[in-house]
């Protein structure tokens, strides 16, 4: 424990990336869909879910919290990144997770052999193929049929240049055609997660139920502050929380960052005033700056940058149509730093020729940086 903190309490923020808080602000649809799927017959749409949304907006939070709840009612889960290999690590986590299952019913027989010699039998193997992927993961879902159990996939930074994705895309189709007890939950930034749906080979993913990350209501906000200051012993005065919520501005990592600073700040005092919160969220504000929007600046080219000042001349959205003439650059122009921009997390297109910045506070971020650099 922090010397000089509250007794017997530790701080109940997360600002770690990935890490499940402790009350997960919002998303209760999403959580009741997902849940529901995985609590259900297998026919429910939500049992393979995209999650989509900018940095920082609790995707790989969420990704981890339906794999423990998964667990937790026991199906075996294999939590993956979407990079070369994925394939191998899915079957190896998939096979760790069964051997595991096995451990506590070891009695359980699959027509004729135990699952462990089974696995063995697998391990004992040399990587073959992908192409024998499929069937390997078939033989591993029967196995687990037995125990009266299913798989649940999580694939985190789904990226559509990855290979792998249309083999594992092809054997979920075949899987849940089979009726196979199988689940497969995705996360990716906007543009990656639409550049994968308009492939061929990963089209069947046009079937999945895609939620959107948005940035979080101010009550949302609230209640989680609320309730995980509560957990870690403290309490805000009203107009304290009030000024945290401001601080938020909706974004869940920024939640975390002022909701982490208060409290170390707040020290042996149980409750939190507003002045402790302003000092706190500046605090929080610059480690915002340093772990998310430095990082999206440093990758801004000129062009980029041109790009986005233009964009910061309407209050809300821009139609993309008006940026040429802005740049004085013909539309292909616009149209490839378009891209660029929402590869990068940075833009997205709310509907067709309609931009936005998507980086929750990045745009007066932003905005500061270029008037930085004019002062120079
Ligand atoms: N709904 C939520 N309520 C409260 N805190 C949240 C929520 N979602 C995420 N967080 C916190 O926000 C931070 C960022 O979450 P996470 O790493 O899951 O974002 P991400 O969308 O995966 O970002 P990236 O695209 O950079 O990988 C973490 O500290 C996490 O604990
Ligand atoms: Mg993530």
């Amino acid at each position: 424990m922090e010397a000089g903190m509250t007794k017997d309490f530790v701080n109940p923020f997360t600002p770690v990336v990935g890490k499940v808080p402790l009350h997960i602000a919002g998303r209760e649809e999403i959580i009741a869909d997902i849940e529901g799927a995985l609590a259900g017959a297998g026919n429910d749409p939500a049992i393979i879910s995209l999650l989509v949304g900018p940095r920082g907006m609790g995707k790989t939070a969420l990704l981890s919290h339906f794999a423990d709840t998964a667990e937790s009612s026991g199906w075996v889960t294999a939590r993956v990144t979407c990079v070369a290999g994925m394939l191998e690590d899915i079957l190896i986590r998939t096979q760790r997770a069964t051997r595991h299952l096995v451990d506590i019913e070891p009695a359980r027989k699959i027509k004729g052999a135990g699952i462990a010699d089974f696995i063995s039998l697998e391990l004992e193997d040399s990587p073959r193929e992908l192409s024998n992927w499929r069937s390997r993961m078939d033989d591993i879902l029967d196995a687990l049929a037995e125990c009266n159990t299913g798989l649940l996939v999580t694939i985190d930074e789904v990226n559509p240049s990855i290979d792998e994705m249309a083999t594992l895309v092809a054997a979920f189709q075949h899987f849940l055609d089979e009726g196979k007890k199988v689940a497969l939950i995705m996360a990716g930034l906007p543009y990656a997660v639409t550049s994968l749906l308009s492939g061929k080979s990963t089209s069947f993913l046009r079937r999945a139920a895609r939620y959107e990350l948005q940035a979080l209501n101010d009550y949302e906000v609230e209640e989680a502050l609320m309730r995980t200051m509560r957990d870690g012993g403290k309490s805000f005065e009203p107009d304290a929380l009030e000024a945290a919520v401001n601080a938020v501005k909706g974004f869940p990592f920024m939640l975390q960052l002022v909701g982490y600073r208060v409290w170390r700040m707040a020290g042996d005092s149980e409750t939190v005033d507003v002045s402790i919160v302003n000092a706190a969220a500046s605090v929080a504000r610059k480690e915002l700056d340093q772990r998310v929007y430095e990082a999206a600046w440093f990758e801004l080219s000129e062009a980029d940058k041109s790009f986005l000042l233009a964009m910061t001349e309407d209050s809300a959205i821009t139609r993309q149509a008006d940026l040429a003439g802005r740049l004085n650059k013909p539309s292909g122009h616009v149209s490839r730093y378009k891209k660029r921009l929402m590869q990068q997390g940075i833009i997205q297109e709310r509907s067709r020729g309609l931009l936005e910045f998507c980086l929750p506070g990045f745009k007066e971020y932003f905005q500061e940086r270029i008037a930085e650099e004019g002062d120079l």
